[in-house]
């Protein structure tokens, strides 16, 4: 950690990674409110930036994806959703849960410089609260073990556990219990981001809509249910071709059915050649795997053209997880 000049602890800024879903399989609604899944996840180099500085309670500011007002950057955070200030906060309430936990002073300046997209399927909240914990972790001198970490984060979302470890992952349970996966290669990937965002919430509850309205289309409803062994090996064998052919969102159609216009988009990747077309997760971003770098950069000036979104983005996985970059 850097030491100012007068000898106090300085800040520390740590680089996190948004996510896709590769399969994404959902159960029943369980008795505790969530849904068991089957899902992997891969870290993508769409990366938020979270510094921790010396201050006196928790305090944050946002900039770029998701600024609010007062901290609104021209050109990077239109048409997007606005990251809650207050101790809605995911990176403030891992703040205060580290502090907790590790019996120290809950004294904190957070800043968020966002490029995930806010409520938008690719885990930008999470990202910022895991990126919260190992920046505050080293600020204060908590320490903790790594297992210790990824605990608090499994309490503070179901993805925060993954936005520490970054690469591809099989996640079981609410999502948070991860076992790496081998991922021969890098594979590219282009977001094309939407006006507005979803809630992960209201995208559940209509699945379950769904699946109590259409109970013998079951199958059409669960395109991923089944374990995802073929997109396990195409993974293996670095096969973007393949990979692109067993890629799988249950949540996809409900989120479809919540935002109909992402079908234009999704059919607007395909038309311009994607290898696979899906939403991220809860969406509404959507997410096209292309065969290269070239074909990334090729695929995102048609989709800029085509003008199915607000913002388009090219960005290659696995990535890294949340990791101290100055400090
Ligand atoms: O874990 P997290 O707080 O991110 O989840 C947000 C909401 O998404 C939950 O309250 C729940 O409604 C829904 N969810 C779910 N099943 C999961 C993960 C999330 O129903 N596996």
């Amino acid at each position: 950690m850097a030491t100012e000049p007068d000898g106090r602890a300085g800040s520390v800024t740590v680089r996190v990674p948004g996510k896709v879903n590769l399969h994404l399989g959902v159960g029943a609604l369980g008795e505790d409110g969530y849904h068991p899944v089957v899902t992997v996840l891969q870290a993508v180099s769409v990366f938020d930036e979270v510094t921790a500085a010396p201050g006196r309670g928790v305090s944050v500011v946002v900039r770029g994806e998701g600024g609010s007002a007062a901290t609104y950057e021209p050109g990077s955070g239109a048409g997007g959703e606005v990251v809650p200030l207050g101790p809605d906060n995911l990176a403030v309430r891992a703040a205060l849960l580290l502090a907790e936990h590790g019996g120290v002073a809950a004294d904190v300046a957070l800043r968020l410089h966002k490029n995930i997209p806010v409520a938008a399927g690719m885990a930008g909240g999470s990202a910022d609260a895991a990126a919260a914990l190992v920046a505050c972790d080293a600020l204060w001198g908590t320490q903790l073990p790594r297992s210790e970490l990824t605990a608090l984060a499994a309490r503070l979302g179901s993805d925060v556990p993954f936005a520490l470890a970054g690469g591809t992952a099989l996640g079981l349970g609410r999502g948070e219990q991860l076992t790496p996966v081998l991922a021969r290669g890098s594979y590219s990937w282009v977001f094309v981001l939407a006006d507005g965002g979803l809630s992960t919430p209201a995208v559940y509850r209509e699945y379950d809509r769904m699946l109590a309205e259409l109970p013998d289309q079951v199958e059409l409803l669960r395109p991923a249910v089944a374990q995802p062994d073929d997109l396990l090996a195409a993974l293996r064998a670095g096969d973007p071709a393949a990979l692109a052919a067993t890629l799988g969102n249950d949540l996809q159609l409900p989120a479809l059915r919540l935002r109909p216009a992402l079908r234009r988009t999704l059919e607007a990747g395909r038309e311009a050649g994607a290898l696979g077309a899906l939403v991220s997760g809860s969406g509404p971003t959507c997410a096209f795997l292309a065969s290269s770098p070239a074909a990334a950069e090729a695929l995102a000036v048609e989709l800029t053209d085509a003008a199915v979104g607000r913002a388009v983005r090219v960005a290659t996985g696995p990535a890294a997880g949340a990791t101290v970059v100055e400090g």
